[in-house]
C-alpha cells in the first residue's frame, strides 16, 4: 500500500515538514520525481535543515528511504547533504537506497540550464539552475547516464561521449564558463555514491508492498509546476502529480491509497509564469515577510497572493486528492480580512476552470471575502480551540473543493499540526 504526499500549488507548500511528521506511520519513504530543485525544510530538535535529494524520512531511525527511478540525482548535492544529515547523528548509509534507474545530473546539465535561461532573456523560466530540465531531456532523449551505469567499466567513456555532445550545445549558446572544478567535484561525488545501496527500485518497493509494508511517496515541486498540467512552459520537467508515483517508483495505480494534497492557506510562486491571485501590494509584502517566503534552494523572494480555489480544484482533480493538509495557516493571523479566489474572469467571462495557457489570456480573479481570525493560532493543538472565523474559512474550502481539509499546520515545528 502506497500513500502520497504532494504539493497542490507552485511548490514550497510545506511538504517536507508534513512528510517528516507522517513518516513515523510508514516503513518506507520514497522520492519519485524531481531533483535538487526541491528544498524541503525540516526542524529536527529545533534545528533547521533543508533537504534537496534525500527523502524527508531520513531522521526517523529504522525507516527505509528510497530515491526512486523518477528522480534526477546530482551526486555533488547528494554527498553534501549526506554530510549535513550526518551532523545530526544520522547513519545515512544504513537506511538510504538509490534506484539503479535514477538518472544522473552531470555538470554540463547545470551549464546547459544556465546557458538556456540566459538565452531566453526576459522570457526565462526562472529555473533553479540545478540542471533539472537538461537532465530530463537526456532521459527522454535516451542519452542520459543512470546510477546503475556507475558500476559499468565503460562509464567514463560514455560520460565523455555525452559531455562532447553537451559541449556542442554549449558552444551554440556561446557559453564560456569553465566547469572543470564542478567536474572534479562530480567524480569525487560519484565515488561516494558508488558506495551506497544501489538497488533495483521497482522490485525493492514491490517486495516491500507484498510484505505488507507501508510506503509514503514524497512529492517535490507542486501540481501547477507539472510538466503536462502546470503552467507550461513555466514548469519543471517532471510529473509532479500522483501519476508520477507509478512511473517514478514502478508501482501500479491500484496500489495507491491516500493522496494527501498539501496547500498553503494562501499561495506562493517562485520563478516566472502566471499567478492570477498574486498580490503586488502591502498585503503581498506582509505575507512574504511574515511567512518568510524566500526560496529554500535559491533564497529568491517568493511571489505571494491569495489562495486560488480554481487552481486547487484542478489540482485535486488530476491527483485524486483524498485529504487536504493546509499549511501556514498561522501566517494569516495578522489579517483582518481574507480573500479566497473562487472564479476567474477570462476576457470578461466567468470561468471556473484553468485555461490552456494562463499567460495568453487576461485573468481577473473573482474573490469571496472572509473575516480574518486575527488572533495567534500557533499554539492551538486541537480543532475545537481554533477560532470560529477559521472554521468558516475551512468549511468553505471543503465545500468548494469537494475534498476535506483534514489537517491544519500552524507553525514550522514538527508537532504544530491540528487534526480537523
Ligand atoms: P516544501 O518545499 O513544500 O517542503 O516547503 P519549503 O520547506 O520549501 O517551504 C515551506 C516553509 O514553511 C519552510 O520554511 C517551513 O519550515 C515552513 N512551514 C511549513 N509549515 C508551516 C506552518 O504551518 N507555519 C509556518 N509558519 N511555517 C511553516
Ligand atoms: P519544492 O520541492 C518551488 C520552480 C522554479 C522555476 C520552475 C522550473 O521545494 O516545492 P527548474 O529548476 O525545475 O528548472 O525550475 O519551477 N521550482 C520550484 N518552485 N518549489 C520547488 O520545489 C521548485 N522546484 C522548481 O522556481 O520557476
Ligand atoms: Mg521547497
Amino acid at each position: 500500500m502506497v500513500d502520497v504526499i504532494l504539493g497542490l500549488q507552485w511548490g514550497d507548500e510545506g511538504k517536507g515538514k508534513i512528510v517528516d511528521y507522517f513518516a513515523s506511520d510508514y516503513d518506507v519513504i520514497a522520492r519519485f520525481q524531481g531533483g535538487p530543485n526541491a528544498g524541503h525544510t525540516l526542524y529536527v530538535e529545533g534545528k533547521k535543515i533543508v533537504l534537496h535529494q534525500i527523502p524527508s524520512g531520513i531522521f526517523h531511525e529504522h525507516k527505509v528511504n528510497l530515491i526512486g527511478n523518477g528522480v534526477v540525482l546530482d551526486a555533488i548535492t547528494f554527498k553534501k547533504e549526506c554530510e549535513d544529515v550526518a551532523a545530526f547523528g544520522v547513519d545515512y548509509k544504513k537506511n538510504l537506497y538509490v534506484s539503479e534507474r535514477t538518472h544522473l545530473i552531470l555538470p554540463t546539465h547545470r551549464a546547459i540550464d544556465k546557458a538556456s535561461e540566459l538565452s531566453k532573456g526576459k522570457e526565462k523560466i526562472g529555473s533553479t539552475l540545478k540542471g533539472i530540465g537538461p537532465a530530463y531531456m537526456d532521459k527522454t532523449g535516451r542519452n542520459g547516464l543512470r546510477v546503475g551505469n556507475l558500476l559499468d567499466k565503460s562509464f567514463t567513456t560514455e560520460y565523455i561521449k555525452l559531455r562532447l555532445k553537451h559541449q556542442k550545445l554549449l558552444d551554440s549558446f556561446n557559453f564560456q564558463e569553465d566547469i572543470s572544478t564542478w567536474e572534479e567535484e562530480f567524480f569525487e561525488a560519484l565515488d561516494f555514491l558508488r558506495d551506497f545501496k544501489i538497488v533495483n527500485g521497482e522490485y525493492f518497493i514491490n517486495k516491500k508492498i507484498s510484505e505488507g509494508k507501508k510506503i509514503l511517496a514524497e512529492g517535490a515541486q507542486g501540481s501547477m509546476l507539472d510538466v503536462d498540467f502546470g503552467t507550461f512552459p513555466y514548469v519543471t520537467s517532471s510529473s509532479t502529480i500522483s501519476a508520477g508515483v507509478c512511473t517514478g517508483l514502478g508501482v501500479a495505480p491500484q496500489k495507491i491509497k491516500e493522496v494527501f494534497g498539501v496547500s498553503k492557506a494562501y499561495c506562493t510562486r517562485v520563478g516566472s509564469g502566471p499567478f492570477p491571485t498574486e498580490l503586488l501590494d502591502e498585503t503581498g509584502e506582509l505575507l512574504r515577510t511574515t511567512g518568510n517566503e524566500f526560496g529554500s534552494t535559491t533564497g529568491r523572494p517568493r511571489r505571494c497572493g491569495w489562495i486560488d480555489l480554481v487552481a486547487l480544484q484542478f489540482a485535486c482533480m488530476i491527483n485524486g486528492v483524498t485529504q487536504i493538509i493546509m499549511t501556514k495557516a498561522d501566517i494569516l493571523d495578522g489579517l483582518k480580512e481574507l480573500k479566497v479566489c473562487n472564479g476567474y474572469l477570462v476576457n470578461g467571462e466567468e470561468k471556473s476552470f484553468v485555461p490552456f495557457q494562463m499567460n495568453r489570456v487576461a485573468i481577473e480573479p473573482m474573490y469571496k471575502n472572509f473575516s480574518g481570525w486575527y488572533t495567534d493560532i500557533s499554539g492551538a493543538g486541537e480543532f475545537e480551540h481554533l477560532p470560529d472565523e477559521m472554521k468558516t474559512y475551512i468549511r468553505y474550502l471543503d465545500a468548494f473543493l469537494g475534498v476535506p481539509v483534514k489537517f491544519i499546520s500552524n507553525g514550522p515545528g514538527r508537532d504544530q499540526l491540528v487534526r480537523v
